[in-house]
């Protein structure tokens, strides 16, 4: 595993601060288990607040024992372990959930704002306040400002066993550390796969450094080398990225139901044996899904962990794309400045990213000057460009690709899905009231994305396209190989997609001239 070394300091000094925080927040608790105690409406309102009219029932959780233990937990600084930034604010997180107001800032946190200069608004983004403004960092003022802006509601972070049309989730499953997250303050990328995939979860998220949900296709016996995955990457790794940040989701049909489900609260309670071999390293061949020859559920994964992200923004992308650092800050800073075309289209939106291939003896670029330098001596090509060189072309791709680097994440572009990208899957940013995508849909059988993309084009989303954002595959670049058996799958679908989802979809969303699937 290469690791940059300074994303090894970077650990080292959040490891720090997430101990400061911890010590901190402890007397904070204790402050207000004293308040709550006697009582007082102020111990009430410090409950964390899930959504509207769930005050009450968060209340009612905090009375019980057990669950008070976990808040301690709870309230070790979120923003501290999601961007490495210790601030005090979160000493008060009453006020930090309560913000409904869109103009009114609360009284508490004045004293904070005035410590800091660089209050990120149109204005002074071009001034010279600029020179303490980080856009990799989120500035208590920033995240005010995204509370007010997002309105979002906090969800809750309990595992919970439930069904989705034949299968059955075991949703929070193995739950990231970080424990609750207030659904303004980062940005969750989720994904989906098989445990023989999960070689690419660490490199992820040392270059995204957020939340992670990710749901586990885990049916029959492939549940017991994805649990000891989940054990390896969390015990065993140089790092406690994946502890931190990753957040474990496991669904396999009612037809293939593993004979043993371990329990989470048994097996994370020892250390996993770290001598063998990464449970995940297998000849795929051998999974119980290969065997049986069972079709990937793709959409029904994607489903899951989307819906599962405790954040306003999500990435809802394949786990062998590696997103660039720091996005999370980066795309909050920028929606927390507002600036054109974000302040000005009132269409629904979302931003997706340029994707791209590097050869397998590189490592995935850094920047976007590092990948047009990559681009030029091509050990970086577009995405799929001897697979498919169509199928992910973006509006405007090549000026992208041209366009030297900004200065801040913005706007590179405003697209749409017609004319030459009438067939295009796009990955983005977006949120949770996006369409999902059709659960009756197999990865074998392909363009599996495609019918939300036509949900899209109908209601006129813009496709703000992001000027340094990008994707890089694991390296190693793809080239066409035949597969007969998959082809079979494709066609099967792809008249099942025309001849039985399209016409759904013109009866639930409408038509609109130039939206095809
Ligand atoms: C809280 O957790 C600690 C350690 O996990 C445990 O020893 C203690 O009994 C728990 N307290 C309550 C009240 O559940
Ligand atoms: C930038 O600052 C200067 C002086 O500090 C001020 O005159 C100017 O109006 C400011 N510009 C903006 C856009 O705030
Ligand atoms: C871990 O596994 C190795 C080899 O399988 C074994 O030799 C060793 O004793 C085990 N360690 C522990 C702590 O169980
Ligand atoms: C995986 O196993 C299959 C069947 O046992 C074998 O044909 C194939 O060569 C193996 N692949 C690798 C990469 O070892
Ligand atoms: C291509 O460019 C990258 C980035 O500048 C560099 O690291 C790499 O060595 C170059 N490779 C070749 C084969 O020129």
């Amino acid at each position: 595993m290469q690791v940059p070394n300074f994303i090894i300091m970077l650990g080292n000094r959040r490891n720090l601060i997430f101990r400061v925080s911890i010590v901190f927040n402890i007397a904070v608790f204790l402050y207000a288990a004293v308040h709550y105690s006697g009582n007082s409406p102020q111990g009430v309102e410090w409950v964390p607040i899930t959504s509207d009219g769930s005050e009450r029932a968060a209340e009612l959780r905090y009375l019980k024992e057990d669950v008070r233990n976990d808040t301690v937990l709870k309230l070790i600084e979120p923003s501290a372990r999601i961007f490495g930034e210790f601030t005090s604010q979160k000493v008060v997180p009453s006020t930090m959930s309560t913000v409904k107001q869109k103009e009114k800032r609360p009284s508490t946190t004045a004293d904070v704002d005035k410590k800091i200069s660089a209050v990120p608004s149109e204005a002074n983004i071009i001034n010279e306040t600029l020179e303490a403004y980080d856009e990799n960092v989120l500035s208590d003022s920033t995240l005010t400002l995204l509370r007010a802006l997002l309105g979002c509601n906090d969800k809750d972070f309990i595992p919970e066993t439930m069904q989705r049309g034949e299968f059955w989730v075991l949703k929070n499953y193995v739950r990231a550390n970080h424990g609750a997250i207030s659904c303004h303050e980062s940005i969750t990328y989720t994904t989906h796969g098989g445990f023989e995939f999960l070689d690419n979860l660490l490199p992820l998220i040392e270059r995204w450094m957020a939340p992670v949900s990710l749901a586990i296709h885990a049916p029959g016996s492939d549940m017991l080398p994805t649990v000891n995955s989940i054990r390896y990457l969390r015990d065993c790794t140089s790092s406690d990225l994946v502890m931190q940040y990753a957040t474990f989701h496991i669904f396999f049909s009612n037809k293939h139901i593993p004979s043993n489900i371990p329990d989470p609260e048994i097996f994370l309670k020892t250390p996993y044996n770290c001598t063998d071999k990464p449970p995940y390293v297998v000849n795929s061949s051998t999974t119980y899904k290969q065997q049986k020859n069972l079709l990937y559920p793709i959409n029904v994964g994607r489903n899951i962990a989307r819906s599962a992200a405790l954040t306003h923004f999500v990435l809802p992308s394949d786990i062998e794309l590696y997103p660039s650092p720091d996005l999370a800050a980066k795309f909050l800073n920028m929606i927390a400045r507002n600036e054109p075309p974000l302040s000005t289209s009132t269409n629904p939106r979302v931003f997706p990213l340029s994707l791209f291939e590097v050869d397998k003896n590189y490592v995935a670029p850094w920047t976007k000057t590092e990948l047009q330098s990559m681009l030029k001596n091509k050990t970086a090509i577009p995405f799929h460009k001897y697979v498919c060189p169509t199928c992910h072309n973006i509006p405007n791709g090549k000026e992208w690709m041209a366009a030297p680097e900004a200065k801040y994440m913005g706007v590179f572009h405003v697209g749409k899905r017609i004319g030459k990208q009438s067939h295009w899957e796009p990955i983005f940013i977006g949120t949770n009231e996006e369409p999902y995508y059709d659960e009756r849909l197999s990865w074998e059988g392909k363009q599996d994305k495609m019918t939300q993309g036509y949900i899209l084009c109908v209601k006129d989303y813009d496709f703000m396209i992001l000027n340094n954002a990008f994707l890089v595959h694991k390296p190693g670049i793809k080239y066409y190989k035949k597969n007969v058996k998959r082809d079979k799958i494709g066609s099967k679908q792809s008249s099942y997609v025309r001849n039985v989802i399209l016409p759904e979809l013109k009866k639930l969303f409408g038509v609109k001239h130039g939206c095809v699937l």
